[in-house]
């Protein structure tokens, strides 16, 4: 298959999982113990039907939303994924490039692979900087410091990750990043020919906002043991929301009470997520947990969901049930894997095509017509 004959993520996947070594498309595609929340997460958009109104002029549909106080084309983003030189040697820049192109908002994460200060000057729109609490205070505040300067309009604090899920395809792959030579990493390689020529031309992938700090990437696991800050607690995210001063979000909210608890410390944006099902197993489908969610923040907060969404049809469920934005992973990065930034643009079009035809056949004219009276729950699937 080319990326001309893609017509649907699940397509842009298969050309992911063609070009990349086996180790680096398990990274993407995996999720933690036995991958149920990483499945569920995508069911769940599926067991919701949609009703349609008749007879309503849909000959123009607009999908243009406000993010982080700027116009945007469309109501959803890219969101922060680390080391995203892994999959494409343009990385983060890349889906950055693909993002302003298409007029959409992006976030980079802290374990980016490409400096913010490059991010910020590829992408001009709205975009968010997530960030993790790391041991050393003062390293937070010179990377918020960067973001700022470097044109980040928003902060994500994510929450959902004290120590990494389970990952169980890493460890059978002897994942690492940068790889390290063993037999299984070099079959993997030798298998996809094309990858590794790309790799070898293209300069150490690196934590590349943390050099200098002697901070790095490695073993995840170890990483994230040593530098990640497991005594982190709402205190410390009343800190971080104050010293950033600007737009603010927690990421990984999953419950109704922590949500108020985020509106409190002042958070503008509730972030749903249970990182695409990498971290608790078993954990609920977010698009299930937003109803609870949304009947609480209601219009204090705007509220932003990730998780399992393949489909323009799940962005616009998850509007009909209160999210103002959608945020999509292994959606574009299946595109960034497949092709870098052309294949990236090529996720991005198809969900903003499929969000379209969704509206229209609807009869849903504009986001501001969107609710839950054009949703069903269906039991069975
Ligand atoms: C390869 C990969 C790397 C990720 N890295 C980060 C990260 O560095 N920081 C973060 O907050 N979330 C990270 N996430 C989680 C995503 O931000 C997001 O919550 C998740 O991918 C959404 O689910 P989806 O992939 O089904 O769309 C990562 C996800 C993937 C697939």
């Amino acid at each position: 298959m080319h990326l001309r004959d893609v017509v649907n993520i699940g397509d842009l996947r298969q050309l992911a999982m063609r070009r990349l070594p086996k180790m680096v498309f398990d990274y993407i595609d995996g999720g933690a113990d036995d991958e149920v929340t990483l499945a569920r997460n995508c069911a769940a958009f599926r067991a919701i039907e949609l009703v349609w109104d008749v007879l309503v002029d849909v000959s123009s549909i607009d999908l243009r939303a406000d993010l982080l106080g700027a116009e945007v084309a469309a109501p959803f983003f890219l969101t922060p994924t680390a080391a995203s030189r892994l999959f494409h040697p343009e990385g983060e820049r890349a889906c950055a490039r693909a993002a302003a192109a298409a007029g959409l908002g992006y976030s980079i994460s802290t374990l980016a692979s490409v400096p913010v200060e490059e991010v910020g000057a590829a992408h001009q729109g709205p975009k968010w900087f997530q960030v993790y609490v790391w041991k050393d205070r003062a390293l937070v505040k010179d990377l918020l410091a960067r973001a700022r300067a470097s044109g980040f309009t928003g902060v994500a604090l994510t929450v959902d990750l004290p120590v990494v899920g389970n990952r169980e395809r890493d460890p059978r792959n002897k994942f690492s990043v940068p790889p390290k030579p063993s037999w299984t990493i070099a079959q993997q390689m030798a298998a996809r020919p094309g990858y590794l020529w790309d790799m070898l031309r293209s300069p150490r992938i690196t934590a590349a906002n943390l050099v200098g700090t002697g901070k790095g990437f490695g073993n995840l696991h170890e990483f994230v043991a040593s530098q990640f800050d497991r005594a982190v607690t709402w205190d410390d995210a009343a800190w971080m929301r104050e010293t950033w001063g600007g737009p603010f979000a927690i990421k990984g909210i999953a419950r109704a009470g922590d949500a108020a608890r985020a509106i409190d410390i002042g958070a503008s944006h509730v972030w749903i997520s249970n990182h695409g099902g990498r971290q608790l197993d078993t954990a609920p489908a977010t698009i299930d947990l937003l109803p609870e969610i949304a009947a609480l923040v209601g219009e204090r907060a705007q509220i932003v969901l990730d998780g399992g969404v393949r489909r323009g049809s799940d962005i616009v469920k998850a509007l009909c049930l209160g999210a103002s934005a959608v945020a999509i992973g292994r959606a574009y990065l299946y595109g960034l894997g497949a092709a870098g930034e052309a294949g990236v643009a090529k996720a991005i079009a198809i969900l903003k095509a499929e969000m379209e035809r969704t509206m229209a056949l609807l009869g849903a004219r504009r986001l501001a017509d969107l609710g839950p009276h054009y949703l069903r729950q269906r039991h069975q699937l």
